[in-house]
């Protein structure tokens, strides 16, 4: 891995076994990107692309022959000065005109990977990374950039953020600060995102970028299950192993954009960051921003890598250190079981059963501090109620421990019910506008997380549970997006500032819980899968996909979220059948295979299961925890099908002499084609015997022929196959 420099400094080259970045500095002025992609031994900065002038051009004082402006590939583009393509900054100084002329001032190359202050970011020790720090300045305006560089050395992955400083007499207002702005030269390119909704999250597009500019974005306040903070460009025809791939991802939970501006040329500007359409920020003299760290993702080998890459950063990079080697529990979750209406012999019961099972923790989801069975009541001021739970928490927790179980907890701290102490005493806690009604969402508003005091409050209430160690676990859910986004407490010139002081304000909270109680898992929720992001991952030890969990559907939702995060960040529980959300009927079986190679759970109700069920359970739960080193340490692929009615999954160790593989026929036809399910990644040297079926296969004959699976007349079946090397 290495970052140097060359033509007497004029040449970053940033460059490791996977990939290399080039930006140029010309003139000892402009920063001109030149190159992103397979690694290069050496640049000779032969480039020759501007070599014909087009009509009507605009151009400065460059010293690049028969160029223009508005075709060179800046490194952090802004407006005013004859490139019309979309910006990365946006700052408007004392002057008030949206223009900056930024001048390089120097690079350098630190030993360590910087940490954002207020703001998750990856970590890495001096010899996993190395960052390029770059400043430029624009001496009129008086605003400094610093941007960072933080190269990873065993994978395709940068991760960049930059730094805006105030340096001069009067405030400056930022409109536009993103995160990651790159110029990729021209071709066939497929933009690949996700995009989604409540209880289906996660759906792959993909398409063809055409001219002009294509986004998603969310002004929700949260990422969304609308689309991830996340696209990628894809050469045309790339596949799950083939075709080189440049993705990008936000680690932020906030309202974000991403983009691809496709030229007259050809050119594509690709870029990343938080959401100018909701946000200005005001930089006092002497003040700086910094904007949330983005991740760009180089792959040669089509997407496997590209989430293999993902994966690995996010692991061991980006989640709590603490969680990188935990075993995740086992869990049982009281929502689809009791929904609201829970009560102390019903959990006595339930926990009995689950220990029985090889359970490790049960979750109390909603409903504990409810004054009734509905959603009108009792969040905010998180008081159990104890007509339903007598003795309370306190009883419960130490119930569930008796029983040698673990004990979590749900809660949705940002937001309070309308009747609620909470708010009856601080009715300008929440997010609105006065003289407005504000809006609910699930009976709910938003508290206004910009303020201290009411961080603070909600520090206190989780505290309440925490400190007495009544707690292991906390369901971490937030149940609406954002609306009346305005502060009582900030100033007029604050405004723009609301939705990004929240998000912070979040992380704040998040930050102070989890140094606090080092041992205490969070499991990140929005409504299911609406604020999956690596920001709120930074935080927790995993996160729930859906509240869909019908097992059909969440072979898609798992499937897209597999395209980020690893199996052991996303939650997959087994429910009853017909499924709540969907009731489509599935067998016990299919629900469980499809939720096992991922941070497994049940989410039943254990008394209404039959004892050959519940026999069942017993013996899932043995043969997931057999497996579950190799689902939290292993590589996760996406096998490409002919045959669309088939889906496969597989995870393998480091030394690939083991794999697990899931295979899901979802409708049964009298057609179904013969498809051969291949592996091709094991050792094309070695022979693997199938535990189920005791068949020898070479790792060759698996790459090539593969093997088939029967004919079963069933919708949804799953077939499973371990292989090992003998
Ligand atoms: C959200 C979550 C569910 C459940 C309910 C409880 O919808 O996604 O898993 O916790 O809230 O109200």
């Amino acid at each position: 891995m290495s970052i140097v420099f060359r033509k007497n400094n004029c040449i970053a080259h940033m460059k490791n076994d996977k990939l290399s970045y080039i930006i140029e500095v010309v003139d000892n002025k402009y920063l001109v990107h030149r190159y992103l992609g397979s690694p290069l031994r050496n640049y000779h900065c032969n480039e020759n692309l501007y070599d014909f002038k087009r009509a009507y051009s605009t151009v400065g004082d460059i010293s690049l022959n028969n160029v223009y402006f508005d075709d060179i590939p800046f490194e952090i583009p802004t407006r005013g000065r004859g490139d019309f393509r979309i910006p990365m900054l946006s700052i408007i100084p004392e002057n008030g005109v949206d223009y900056l002329d930024l001048n390089f001032v120097k690079w350098e190359i630190c030993k360590n990977k910087p940490i954002l202050e207020g703001l998750p970011s990856t970590f890495g020790e001096s010899d996993e990374v190395d960052t390029l720090k770059i400043i430029c300045e624009d001496d009129i305006a008086k605003i400094r950039v610093i941007m960072y560089y933080s190269l990873f050395k065993e994978r395709g992955v940068i991760a960049r953020h930059q730094k805006i400083e105030n340096y001069g007499k009067e405030n400056i207002v930022i409109q536009d600060a993103k995160s990651w702005s790159v110029d990729l030269p021209f071709q066939k390119y497929d933009w690949i995102s996700l995009y989604g909704t409540y209880a289906q999250e996660a759906n792959i597009e993909r398409f063809s970028l055409h001219h002009g500019i294509q986004k998603i974005e969310s002004i929700r306040g949260s990422s969304s299950p609308q689309h991830q903070p996340f696209f990628a460009l894809a050469s045309s025809g790339a596949s799950e192993n083939h075709g080189e791939i440049f993705a990008f991802q936000l680690i932020y939970s906030g309202n974000f954009i991403a983009q691809a501006e496709m030229d007259q040329f050809g050119n594509v500007r690709s870029q990343i960051g938080i959401n100018s359409d909701s946000f200005q920020w005001t930089l006092h003299p002497g003040e700086s921003f910094t904007t949330p760290e983005a991740i760009l993702n180089y792959s040669q080998n089509g997407l496997n890598e590209m989430s293999q890459n993902f994966h690995w950063l996010y692991q061991y990079h980006l989640m709590p250190r603490r969680f990188i080697d935990k075993r995740r529990p086992v869990l049982l979750n009281s929502w689809e079981g009791m929904y609201y209406d829970v009560s102390i012999d019903k959990i006595d019961r339930q926990t009995d059963l689950a220990k029985e099972l090889g359970i490790d923790l049960f979750v109390l989801d909603d409903g504990w501090f409810r004054l009734g069975n509905t959603s009108e009541s009792g969040i905010g001021d998180w008081q159990c109620n104890e007509s339903k739970l007598p003795g309370g928490i306190k009883r419960i927790s130490q119930l569930v421990h008796d029983k040698g179980m673990k004990f979590g907890l749900w809660f949705e701290p940002e937001v309070v019910n309308k009747n609620s102490q909470l708010y009856k005493q601080h009715p300008d806690w929440i997010l609105h506008v006065p003289s407005y009604t504000p809006m609910e969402g699930r009976h709910e508003y938003v508290l206004d997380l910009s303020r201290k005091e009411v961080r603070d409050y909600i520090i206190c209430s989780l505290e309440k549970y925490l400190k007495p160690g009544y707690l292991d676990y906390i369901k971490w859910d937030m149940n609406r997006p954002l609306t009346d986004v305005n502060s009582s407490f900030l100033k007029k010139s604050q405004k723009g500032e609301i939705y990004h002081r929240y998000i912070l304000g979040l992380y704040e909270i998040l930050d102070i819980i989890t140094r606090k109680y080092p041992n205490l898992l969070i499991e990140g929720c929005s409504s299911g899968g609406a604020r999956f992001d690596p920001g709120i991952l930074s935080y927790v030890g995993q996160n729930w996909c859906s509240d869909n969990t019908d097992c059909f559907d969440r072979t898609v939702i798992q499937k897209g979220f597999s395209m980020l995060y690893p199996p052991v960040a996303m939650g997959a529980h087994v429910s009853i059948t017909p499924n709540h959300q969907t009731g489509r009927e599935t067998t016990f079986d299919a629900r469980y295979k499809v939720a096992k190679m991922y941070n497994f759970g049940y989410e039943l109700d254990l008394e209404k299961c039959s004892n050959e069920e519940r026999d069942e359970i017993y013996k899932q739960i043995i043969s997931y925890k057999k497996l579950q080193k190799l689902i939290m340490n292993g590589v996760f692929y996406r096998h490409e099908m002919s045959n669309k009615n088939y889906e496969m999954w597989s995870i393998c160790n480091e030394n690939r002499s083991e794999c697990h593989v899931m295979i899901f026929q979802k409708m049964y036809s009298p057609l179904l084609s013969h498809e051969r399910f291949t592996i091709p990644y094991l050792d094309q040297d070695m022979d693997y015997c199938e535990e189920e079926s005791n068949l020898i296969y070479g790792g060759d004959e698996l790459a090539s022929i593969g093997f088939y699976v029967p004919i079963i007349k069933e919708d949804f079946h799953v077939f499973e196959y371990h292989f090992k090397s003998c």
